[in-house]
């Protein structure tokens, strides 16, 4: 098939990741007989340095013309003076809000192979495969904000509609995996939580009878999903919740730099980018962690382009290559990037190779 991809590497270590997750890309069209097209543009502190704009509407109009939007990072302590009067995030937010990419789909699954190096005890997380299902353009994130010299405010709003359609999004994918819904909320502080509560139980009754769900609040998810990972599923949650809980979550993978994300709408191109930041302590180092991007990537793929084998190669192509030693930095390793990404595309097969093979190339 024919794909315009577009790729906005943004800042810090955004443009290493991006050209990791191109490479596989393009791999990944050599394999399997498809036609990619990559077209760069700029977005976050790199495009304020260009044309003083972070979201500049060059960018905007490759995206909405593309197939898929494949994402690095932005932000920096370049551009974080607090008196700025633009941000490197406000590229991203307006980005999510003006495609309309209300769901984010956030998957933890730990690797056998890391099983032993993050900070979580490896029988804890025997069976955890979780979807975190994270509210993307409405909440405190896109409300309205004051600031006087002596005080602030951000409002949190969500509507009935907002709820639902991401709900359906959480029970779609329930039905897809176990079944299961945590949706998690402060129901016993915020009213925007208890509307959102009372939506998800009526639209998962009367939508999803098949699925179970319970509530809960978010301090004791925060616990929940740290004591006993393996009970939940799909998360469904809001915008600022879900941000929280999945740099938490990503230490049931051992690091921050393996979970991937893809950004979805009713319609138009999907955004599929790495969870993590963008790591100005060690940009330029070439030493970052590449899967995230990479297993983004596969999603890209799978919901982006509707290519579900050439996903599973991906995905297989990275099992593969941790369970033959790769180990960037944060995983206490000393693969660079580049060898890192050569591992895995190296691991790539258009067919799944046979149980007994050894090695890679
Ligand atoms: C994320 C990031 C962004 C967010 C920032 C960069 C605006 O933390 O994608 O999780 O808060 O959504
Ligand atoms: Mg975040």
């Amino acid at each position: 098939m024919k794909a315009n991809i577009a790729v906005l590497p943004g800042d810090g270590i955004g443009p290493e990741v991006t050209q990791a997750g191109v490479e596989v890309l393009k791999r990944v069209a050599e394999l399997f007989g498809h036609a990619f097209s990559f077209s760069e543009a700029a977005i976050g502190g790199s495009a304020i340095d260009q044309c003083g704009d972070p979201l500049p509407a060059a960018t905007l109009a490759l995206c909405e013309q593309s197939d898929a939007i494949l994402l690095g990072a932005v932000g920096g302590p370049k551009w974080s003076d607090p008196n700025a009067r633009v941000r490197p995030e406000q590229g991203l937010l307006k980005l999510r809000q003006t495609l309309g990419l209300y769901a984010n789909l956030r998957p933890v699954k730990p690797i056998e192979a890391l099983l032993d190096f993050g900070p979580i005890k490896p029988e804890r997380l025997r069976g955890v495969d979780l979807l975190v299902v994270r509210e993307l353009t409405g909440g405190i994130y896109f409300g309205e904000r004051t600031r006087t010299a002596t005080s602030a405010s951000d409002l949190c709003t969500y509507t009935v509609a907002e709820i639902e359609r991401v709900t359906r999004v959480a029970g779609h994918a329930a039905m897809a995996r176990r079944r299961h819904i945590t949706s998690i909320d402060k129901a016993n502080v915020l009213e925007t939580s208890r509307l959102w509560r009372s939506t998800v139980e009526r639209l998962l009754t009367e939508e999803f009878p098949q699925v179970r769900f319970e509530h809960q609040l978010v301090d004791s998810a925060a616990m929940h999903l740290i004591a006993r990972p393996a009970s939940f599923d799909v998360i469904l949650t809001e915008n600022l919740f879900g941000d929280i809980l999945t740099d938490e979550a990503s230490m049931l993978a051992a690091s921050l730099g393996m979970l991937p994300s893809a950004s979805m709408g009713a319609s138009g191109p999907g955004l599929f980018e790495p969870i993590h930041g963008s790591a100005p302590d060690i940009a330029g180092r070439k030493i970052a962690n590449p899967i995230g991007t990479i297993l983004s990537t596969a999603m890209l793929l799978r919901l982006g382009l509707k290519l579900e084998a050439e996903a599973l190669a991906v995905e297989r192509a990275v099992d593969r290559a941790l369970k033959l030693g790769l180990r960037t930095a944060d995983l206490s390793g000393a693969h660079s990037t580049e060898d890192a990404t050569a591992m895995i595309i190296s691991c790539l097969h258009a067919h799944r190779p046979s149980k007994t093979e050894e090695s890679c190339a």
